[in-house]
Formats: C-alpha cells, sequence, structure tokens
C-alpha cells in the first residue's frame, strides 16, 4: 500500500451524493476531470479552516469540488461557480439540489474572464477563491482574484504539476508555461504568501496578505 492509498482509506469518505454526482459526469458524456477525493477533501479542509464565507469557484463542471466546498459554508455563507458550458451548468445545478446545497450554490454560465470582470466592476469580493478552468488563463484569474481578494483570502488552485509537465524543460507547450507562470506569480508576488501541496496533481494555495 502506497503512502496515498493509506490516507484515501482512512481519511475520505464519498457519500452517496458525491458518488451520483461522480455518476452524473458519466451519464452526461463529462470528461473525468474532477477533483480527486484527497484534493477535494484538503480544499473543503482548508476552506472550513480559513472560516470561509464567501467562496468563489472558476471551473464547474458537474459540481463535485463545488459541494465539497458548499460543506464547508457556515451559517450564511456563500459560494458563487463559473462554467462555461451550458450543459455541465444543467447538470451541476441538479446536483446541488440532490447534496442539498441549492441555497448556498449559485452559478453563472459563461467565459469566466467576462464574469470575472463583471464581478469586479460591480465591486465584489471574496473570501476563498478556487481556481480549476481552462490552464491557459491561469495567470489572468490570479489577477482577477487578487483584485476581489479581501485582505487574509485563499486563493487555492489544482493542476500546478500539469501531469508533472511543468518539470520537464523540454515542454514549451503554451499551457505548460502558462502553468509554470502561474506557480512563479504566486511565488513571488509581494502580495501573497503561498505553497503547493503535493496532493494529486499539485493543489496550490496562497494567502493574500492584509496591506
Ligand atoms: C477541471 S474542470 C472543473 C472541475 C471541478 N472544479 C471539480 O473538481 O468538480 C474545468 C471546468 O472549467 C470549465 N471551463 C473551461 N474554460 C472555461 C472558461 N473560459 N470559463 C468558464 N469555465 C471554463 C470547463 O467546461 C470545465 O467544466
Amino acid at each position: 500500500m502506497t503512502e496515498n492509498e493509506y490516507i484515501k482509506n482512512l481519511y475520505i469518505r464519498e457519500d452517496a451524493v458525491l458518488k451520483k454526482v461522480k455518476k452524473s459526469m458519466t451519464v452526461n458524456g463529462m470528461p473525468q476531470i474532477a477533483l480527486p477525493p484527497d484534493s477535494a477533501k484538503l480544499l473543503y479542509m482548508l476552506a472550513r479552516i480559513s472560516g470561509a464565507k464567501k467562496i468563489l469557484e472558476i471551473g464547474t463542471l458537474a459540481g463535485y469540488s463545488a459541494i465539497w466546498l458548499a460543506r464547508s459554508l457556515p451559517e450564511g455563507g456563500s459560494l458563487l461557480t463559473l462554467e462555461i458550458e451550458e450543459d455541465f451548468a444543467r447538470a451541476a445545478s441538479q446536483n446541488f439540489i440532490i447534496a442539498g446545497v441549492e441555497d448556498k450554490v449559485s452559478i453563472t454560465v459563461g467565459d469566466a474572464l467576462n464574469s470575472l470582470s463583471s464581478l469586479r466592476d460591480s465591486g465584489e469580493n471574496f473570501d476563498f477563491f478556487f481556481i480549476d478552468a481552462d490552464k491557459i488563463h491561469y495567470p489572468d484569474y490570479l489577477e482577477m482574484a487578487l483584485e476581489m481578494a479581501e485582505p487574509g483570502a485563499l486563493i487555492s488552485a489544482d493542476n500546478t504539476f500539469w501531469g508533472g509537465k511543468i518539470l520537464d524543460p523540454s515542454d514549451r507547450e503554451e499551457t505548460t508555461e502558462k502553468i509554470r507562470r502561474f506557480n512563479r506569480m504566486l511565488s513571488t508576488d509581494e502580495r501573497l504568501e503561498s505553497m503547493i501541496i503535493p496532493t494529486g496533481d499539485g493543489l496550490a494555495v496562497a494567502r493574500v496578505k492584509e496591506a
């Protein structure tokens, strides 16, 4: 048994709802790219420990990670999740009802860059961000998150190892380069203190410093 299998066996519980969400992905022909359960549990813990009350997720798919995040919220907390595919958003909405989190969660359908611009322009702020949409825009999503972050907010992101491609210097593919850039931004931006947790495909977490 590996250390990861040990952790999964001991700490990760996927209840019937989360299993149904996974099933809905197959039924709806979605790509199997939801967070792995160990990363999802860690994300839930980060949101819970930080006391997040207003969460913004970029990249909904079937709502698997959104349900974990919604479950971390205190009474009166809310989660907004952004998704470009209407069919995925529709399936996710159904899953939020099944999970009983529909009162806390809302979805905005459209290109996340446009949705983020509108949110920023209307003066919205959040205390927890989870970036998990198209990797090529990770640096842009980080910039937008920083503009809307409360002091002390957490910004998290999945796939920061990009399946190990970031470690291969011969890989100059645009998406790989954008993720490398995103990781460098996290490590060098004076406004942040950051780390990559080597769970799943690399879960980055950054804390926005108080001014
Ligand atoms: C990796 S999946 C999200 C998985 C989800 N966070 C989970 O763990 O259950 C990425 C999602 O981002 C969506 N997406 C891709 N590009 C997007 C964009 N420009 N704006 C909004 N959503 C986008 C995809 O349609 C897909 O559903």
